[in-house]
């Protein structure tokens, strides 16, 4: 007998958190539902989802959003692989959205441009759904998505700005200080956060990838 082919794809495929089997309701096990948590890479499609998301987390607080819908939506067509969703139950609760980036500190153009094949990803933005903060799952998402960006061939590093509050949380991630960003917007200033993937062939080799 053959055996099956293996066919390596930069994409993230979709994996299910298992959830209990209830031995006292075999007919509940039979139905087809929607999986109860799933991670996966976003598309297009996912951009109304993830900008309601977006427009409640920051427009109510600040006015501002890191991404229009208009770049929600160009960054899911031009990189994918670089996005991540946490869908309970076929809803979005949770998402990263990242591109490519190839200087050594985030300029303002690196906000609505991704650079192909760079080793640097940038991440624009990571929200929680409002009904789900303050649950651990804005640090499980971040640390599922900084795993499998390893996974990812030629990637070394991802950086970030963020508000002075939040550096706290980005650090216990595993995030470095890099000082000051160069990136305003309006009268918002940020913190430059890095975070290094290289020089982890061990875990590479040990984490499935
Ligand atoms: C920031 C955010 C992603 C954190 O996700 P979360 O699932 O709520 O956070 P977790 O439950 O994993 O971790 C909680 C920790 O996050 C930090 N944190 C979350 N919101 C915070 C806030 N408004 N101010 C300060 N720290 C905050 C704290 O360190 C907190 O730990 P503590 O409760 O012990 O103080 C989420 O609150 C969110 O989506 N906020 C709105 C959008 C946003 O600000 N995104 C980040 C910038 S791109």
């Amino acid at each position: 007998m053959m055996a099956p082919q293996v066919v390596s794809s930069p994409f993230l495929k979709p994996f299910f958190l298992k959830t209990p089997i209830s031995v006292s309701s075999p007919r509940r096990q039979r139905r087809h539902t929607l999986p109860a948590s799933e991670f996966r890479n976003l598309t297009p499609q996912d951009a109304i989802s993830v900008f309601e998301i977006e427009r409640e987390a920051f427009i109510s607080v600040s006015g501002e959003c890191p991404l229009t819908l208009d770049e929600v939506l160009v960054f899911l067509g031009q990189c994918p692989e670089l996005s991540m969703g946490w869908f309970e139950e076929g809803q979005l609760v949770a998402f990263i959205i990242g591109s490519g980036w190839d200087k050594e500190k985030l300029e303002q153009e690196a906000m609505s441009t991704h650079v192909p094949d760079s080793p640097t990803v940038h991440i624009h933005v990571l929200s929680v759904h409002r009904h789900c903060r303050q649950q651990g799952k804005g640090s499980i998402l971040l640390w599922r998505y900084l795993q499998y960006l390893r996974c990812l061939p030629g990637l070394r590093r991802a950086l970030l700005v963020c508000e002075e509050f939040l550096v706290p949380f980005y650090q216990k991630a595993g995030f470095k200080e890099k000082g000051p960003s160069a990136i305003s917007v309006a009268a918002l200033t940020f913190t430059e956060m890095e975070y290094q993937l290289g020089g982890l062939a061990y875990a590479r080799r040990n984490s499935g990838c």
